[in-house]
């Protein structure tokens, strides 16, 4: 029976038993009871001016499906776009035998197709947000294995802000619009971020043209966090992942070019995703890893697990493994993207967790969210679960679609072990990667945390349009913020590239003198208060 063995339904088309009753035609609208409908334009009232009566079930079932039609959006990244595809493996690291690295089973034949389903997204605000804010880009894709999953959940930029998970809740309420005003004021981003001096490498990138990427399809992607390939040995490697736009190229936006498209059209992003696809221009990215062995290595000026931190590209090179392309739009925004669920957990064999205290933090968070979001079965449905046999003793919950029982199982046994015809523990994949701890527990920061060192070095490889814009784009932010928030940022800056903690300054400097000569007041909440209260400012 398909509703037991958890092979009832897959994709948008509905139940696979589809009988027509007399009369009925493949099209004939009906509830979700199967009750054909003869009139879905009135309701039932006594005499045509009403009132109506309570028994108007398909009213009800109808209105009340509408009133749940949403679903708490993504508390990040909620605004994005999706689209199937596949992704094709070379077979090879660079020019090495990839088992040598990993014996995961989707990297080891060239030419070995896996299906896959990608998030695009931006970060800060909501689902109906402008697809032209400055903001990192989400880029997670879902690579549905013969092993089962592997969520690969990225973002454009290559690092990111914070290295300690504990400090991402404050992070983003600092980001979000202000609690009391409903306003993004990006004072409060300011505050934080001069009180966060491993973020000056991320805000370097995030304020420059690479903080808003043209599009989708023009965009890089990358893990960020480094994660570990194990080989069949039990051995172990870091890694990094990197994807990059094989047809399209990168291309940024400046702040007015974002202004003049955001004017226009709130989802030029997700159009340009969508009509790609549909017009057979299918996106391509490739896929590249960097390895490192598993060490501390204390020859690095940083510790290669700090996710601020890029692993230089001339001595750590991209090693290619294979593409991605993605050729079909999704059926149902709603079905498919919105109900996506991608996490950092989620690895296959071969695949393993660094020690990244952010990767760790991360793994927690997101499956946690998505059973509140999506709700407690949230791997059954169909952009979610694996395209492979899956049998657990999971049972029951919210929304229960199906059994997850394997065909042979005994229905009476959902536990495990039992001699009662129960599932099995599946026998060992390789030998287990083992890595030894000897260390005291404590709550303390990295050794190495160079908080501007690589912030300036990629401010200096900034053309200079890019650092033109940057500066323009943080002095434009910075002007708003309290002196002291204004300073800090002013000494990260310089402790990073004095040239470039100079130009901020000076720019800094001329617009807070313009915008005093225009008499506006810097302390506007204090200046509010003071004139209510029917004093002067100073
Ligand atoms: C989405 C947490 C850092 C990339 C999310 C979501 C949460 C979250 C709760 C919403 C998931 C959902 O509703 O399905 C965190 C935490 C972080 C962190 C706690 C740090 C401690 C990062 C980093 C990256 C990243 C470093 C980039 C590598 C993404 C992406 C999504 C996302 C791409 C959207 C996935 C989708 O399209 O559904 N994150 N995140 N996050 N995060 Fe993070």
């Amino acid at each position: 029976d398909e509703i037991n063995n958890g092979t009832a339904v897959t994709g948008v088309g509905g139940p696979a038993d589809q009988r027509l009753a007399e009369g009925e035609q493949e099209t004939t609208l009906t509830n979700r009871q199967g009750h054909p409908i003869t009139d879905n334009q009135n309701i039932r009232t006594i005499g045509n001016r009403g009132p109506s009566t309570l028994e108007n079930y398909h009213f009800l079932e109808k209105i009340s499906h509408f009133d749940r039609e949403k679903i708490p959006e993504r508390v990040v990244h909620a605004r994005g776009a999706g689209a199937h595809g596949y992704f094709e493996a070379y077979g090879k690291v660079g020019e090495e035998s990839v088992a040598k690295y990993t014996r995961a089973k989707l990297f080891q034949e060239a030419g070995k197709k896996t299906p896959v389903f990608v998030r695009f997204s931006t970060v800060v605000h909501g689902v109906h947000s402008p697809e032209t804010l400055r903001d990192p880009r989400g880029f997670a894709v879902k690579f549905y294995t013969e092993d089962g999953n592997w969520d690969l959940v990225g973002n454009n930029l290559k690092i990111f802000f914070i290295r300690d998970p504990l400090k991402f809740p404050d992070m983003v309420h600092a980001f979000r619009p202000d609690p009391v005003s409903g306003v993004q004021n990006m004072e409060r981003m300011f505050d934080f971020l001069s009180n966060s001096p491993e973020a000056t490498h991320m805000v370097t990138f995030l304020f420059s043209p690479w903080g808003i990427p043209a599009n989708y399809r023009e965009m890089q992607g990358s893990g960020v966090n480094t994660y570990k390939w194990v080989n069949a040995n039990g051995e172990g490697v870091l890694i990094k992942y990197h994807w990059e736009p094989i047809k399209t190229g990168i291309r940024n936006l400046t702040q007015n070019e974002a202004n003049d498209i955001q004017g226009k059209n709130y989802s030029h992003a997700t159009q340009d995703l969508y009509e790609a696809i549909e017009r057979g221009d299918y996106p391509e990215w490739e896929l590249s890893v960097q390895i490192l062995s598993d060490d501390e290595h204390p020859e690095l000026d940083f510790d290669p697990l700090d996710p601020t931190k890029l692993w230089d590209h001339e001595k750590f090179p991209f090693l290619p493994v294979g593409k991605m392309v993605l050729n079909k739009n999704p059926e149902n925004y709603f079905a498919e993207v919105e109900q996506a669920a991608f996490g950092t957990g989620v690895l296959v064999d071969g695949l393993d967790f660094s020690d990244d205290k952010l990767l760790q933090g991360r793994t927690f968070s997101y499956s946690d969210t998505q059973r509140h979001r999506v709700g407690t079965n949230y791997l059954q449905l169909p952009v979610n679960a694996p395209k492979k046999h899956v049998a657990t003793n999971q049972r029951d919950g919210q929304m229960t679609y199906f059994v997850d029982r394997a065909p042979g199982q005994n229905p009476h046994v959902n536990y495990e072990p039992s001699s009662l015809g129960g599932l099995q523990e599946a026998p060992p994949r390789g030998r287990e990667h083992e890595p030894a701890y000897n260390a005291k527990l404590v709550r303390e920061k990295i050794d190495r945390p160079n908080d501007f060192g690589q912030a300036g070095d990629t401010y200096r490889k900034f053309e200079p349009w890019e650092k033109d814009e940057l500066i323009s784009n943080l002095v434009n932010n910075l002007k708003i913020c309290k002196p002291v928030i204004r300073d800090k940022m002013v000494e990260y800056f310089t402790q990073a590239d004095a040239e470039y903690g100079r130009r901020v300054a000076e720019e800094l400097g001329k617009a807070v003198a313009s915008s005093e000569h225009m008499g506006t007041v810097q302390n506007r909440e204090g200046a509010g208060k003071a004139e209510q209260a029917g004093r002067k400012t100073d």
